[in-house]
C-alpha cells in the first residue's frame, strides 16, 4: 500500500466518544453503530475502540457486516437491520446475530431459518412509525407481530427488541418527531398486548440520544457522534472529537504563468504567476468531484481552496508564493485543533452532511491506527 496518503483513526477518540454518548444516555445502553465499514473508520476497530468506551451492543445494516464483527471474535450482542431477500439469515440464526425483522418477508423468513437450523432465533422486530423506509407499516403489525409472539411461544425466536427510527431527528422540534414518538409507543403498546416482553425498546439516532431525552427508552443507537461528529450541524456537545484525519503527502509543486489554466476544463485560472501543489487524492478515493474549486484543504500550514477540477486521483492547490516541498502533508479534515478544516466543513462546503464525507473515503487510502482500542 503506498503511504503518501492516509486517513488516520484515533481509536482513543472513538472510545472516548462513546464514553460520553453512555454518560449522556442516563442509564439506557448504547449500541455502537458501525455500518458502512464503522463510516469509514473500519468496522473492528470501530466496533473493538466502541465496546471499550461502553458500548454493550454494536450494530450494522447487512448481516455481512455483522459476520464480519463475529469472524473478528466480537461476541457482543449484534442487530442487523436490512435484511432483503438472499442474505445469510440461517447463518445469522447460528452466529446468534439479531436479526432486524422490518418487513413481512423478513419476519416469515427468519421462522423458516429457525425451524431448518433447529436454533433459537434472536429477532427484533422493527416497526415503520413514520420515516416510510424499512419497517413493519401500522397496518401490517397484527400480522408480522402476532406471528412473531406465536413463532416465540412455539420456541423458533425470542423477540429480543422492537425499535424504529426517525426521519427528522436532526431538525430538534420539527413535528414528526413527537409524531414518530406517538406511533412507537403505539406499536409498543401493541406488541405488550400480543405478549411480546422485549428486552430493548429503541428509536434513538445520534441526534435523538443527544437531545430528546424522552427517546431513549432501554438503548440509544448513536453511529456519527461515536465518531465525533455532530448529528446536527451547529450543534456543539463537549466531548466529541473526530476521529479521522484524511491527508496526503504533496507529490510535486510549480510555477506558473497568471492566466494558466488549471485541471479538466480550465474551470480555474491563476490570477498572477503562482505556484501549484498537487496533491494525489481525488474522486478514486472518495474525494468527491464536486469539491471542484470549493473544498477546503490545509497546505503549508495555511487553509486554502482547491483550485479547479477534482481528478480520479489527484487534485491540485494554488499556494501563491507560499513554500511548500513535495512529501508535505496537505491535510484535508480532521479533529480541526491543528488548523485544518473539519468533516464539517466539507459537508458545508459541499452542501452535504458530514457522514458522507468520512464514509466515502475509499479503499485505496490506507487507514493508520492510533489509540488502545485495537
Ligand atoms: C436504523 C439506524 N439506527 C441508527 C443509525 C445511526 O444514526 P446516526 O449516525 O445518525 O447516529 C442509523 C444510521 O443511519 C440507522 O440506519
Amino acid at each position: 500500500m503506498p503511504s503518501f496518503a492516509e486517513a488516520r483513526v484515533d481509536l482513543d477518540a472513538i472510545s472516548a466518544n462513546v464514553a460520553v454518548l453512555v454518560e449522556r444516555a442516563a442509564g439506557a445502553l448504547v449500541m455502537g453503530v458501525v455500518k458502512a465499514d464503522g463510516y469509514g473508520h473500519g468496522m473492528v476497530p470501530a466496533a473493538r475502540a466502541a465496546l471499550a468506551g461502553g458500548a454493550t451492543w454494536l450494530g450494522t445494516a447487512f448481516i455481512d457486516e455483522a459476520l464480519g464483527l463475529r469472524a473478528a471474535g466480537i461476541d457482543a450482542p449484534l442487530l442487523a437491520w436490512i435484511v432483503p431477500p438472499g442474505e445469510p439469515i440461517a447463518e445469522a440464526v447460528e452466529a446468534g446475530i439479531d436479526i432486524g425483522v422490518g418487513s413481512t418477508w423478513t419476519a416469515d423468513e427468519v421462522v423458516a431459518a429457525a425451524r431448518r437450523t433447529g436454533r433459537t432465533a434472536r429477532v427484533q422486530v422493527k416497526a415503520d412509525t413514520g420515516l416510510n423506509r424499512g419497517g413493519i407499516g401500522e397496518a401490517d403489525w397484527p400480522r408480522v407481530i402476532e406471528a412473531v409472539a406465536r413463532a416465540e411461544a412455539d420456541g423458533l425466536v425470542t423477540v429480543t427488541g422492537l425499535f424504529s427510527h426517525f426521519a427528522c431527528a436532526d431538525e430538534p422540534g420539527h413535528p414528526s418527531v413527537a409524531a414518530q414518538l406517538a406511533v412507537f409507543h403505539e406499536a409498543l403498546e401493541f406488541a405488550e398486548k400480543a405478549g411480546l416482553r422485549p428486552e430493548v425498546r429503541h428509536i434513538a439516532n445520534s441526534a435523538a440520544a443527544l437531545t430528546l431525552p424522552e427517546a431513549r427508552f432501554d438503548l440509544v443507537r448513536p453511529g456519527i457522534a461515536a465518531y465525533g461528529l455532530s448529528p446536527v450541524p451547529g450543534l456543539d456537545v463537549p466531548g466529541l472529537r473526530p476521529a479521522m484525519t484524511l491527508s496526503a503527502r504533496v507529490a510535486g509543486c510549480k510555477r506558473v504563468p497568471a492566466g494558466s489554466g488549471v485541471s479538466y476544463g480550465y474551470r480555474y485560472t491563476t490570477d498572477r504567476e503562482t505556484t501549484l501543489a498537487l496533491v494525489p487524492l481525488g474522486y478514486g478515493d472518495g474525494v468527491p468531484r464536486a469539491a471542484t474549486n470549493t473544498g477546503p484543504v490545509l497546505v503549508g500550514g495555511r487553509r486554502r481552496t482547491i483550485a479547479g477540477t477534482v481528478c480520479m486521483d489527484q487534485f491540485v492547490v494554488d499556494i501563491g508564493d507560499d513554500t511548500v516541498e513535495p512529501g508535505d502533508r496537505a491535510v484535508l479534515f480532521g479533529p480541526g485543533d491543528g488548523g485544518e478544516p473539519t468533516a464539517q466543513d466539507w459537508a458545508d462546503a459541499l452542501g452535504t452532511i458530514s457522514y458522507e464525507i468520512v464514509t466515502r473515503v475509499g479503499r485505496r487510502v490506507p487507514r493508520a491506527y492510533t489509540g488502545a482500542a485495537r
